[in-house]
């Protein structure tokens, strides 16, 4: 399966790291499990603003029939799937305050996966973005210590 990186502008971003590598493999095993379906490839790439950084995954796939559940937890149309991967990706966006969207493509087929951070002071809460169903734990090996500070820092 080609994942074809198009890279963008150099930025830093306040984030844990562990999570937000976490997002993207969920957004990249769902692009790659729908572009598998019609042997199409991945596109993942990223912009900035002056406030924001923008990731965006593309695929080929069939796209979205339905998009009412996309985010709800458990919901799944992969055999063997669990449908957690969008609502947790959700999560750890919003616990750095940002936001996932999945829409259909408007420039061709499939869907594109949009991930917004802002740039500066990232605000990461402790509700445990990455353990929906579990209050008070995180999967992530680093964890959050402080509500107003994320620990490191990834660069791209
Ligand atoms: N790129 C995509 N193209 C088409 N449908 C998608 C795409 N990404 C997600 N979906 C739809 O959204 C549903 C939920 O995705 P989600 O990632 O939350 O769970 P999953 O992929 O089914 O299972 P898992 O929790 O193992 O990731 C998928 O079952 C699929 O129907
Ligand atoms: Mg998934």
């Amino acid at each position: 399966m080609p994942v074809v990186l198009v890279p963008g502008p150099k930025v830093m971003v306040q984030a844990d790291g562990d999570q937000l590598e976490q997002m993207l493999i969920n957004l990249l095993r769902n692009a790659a499990d729908a572009s598998l379906e019609t042997q199409s490839n991945v596109k993942i790439g990223w912009a900035r603003t002056a406030v924001q950084l923008q990731i965006w995954v593309e695929d080929e796939g069939a796209g979205l029939s339905n998009t009412a559940n996309l985010f709800v937890p458990f919901f799944t149309t992969k055999p063997g799937g669990s449908g957690i991967g969008l609502v947790l990706s959700r999560q750890i966006a919003e616990a750095h305050g940002g936001s996932l969207t999945l829409e259909n493509r408007k420039d061709g087929r499939g869907c594109v996966a949009r991930l917004c951070l802002p740039l500066g002071q990232a605000v990461v809460s402790r509700t445990d973005a990455a353990s929906p169903g579990s209050p008070g734990r995180s999967r992530s090996k680093s964890g959050f210590t402080r509500s107003d500070q994320p620990r490191g820092t990834v660069r791209s």
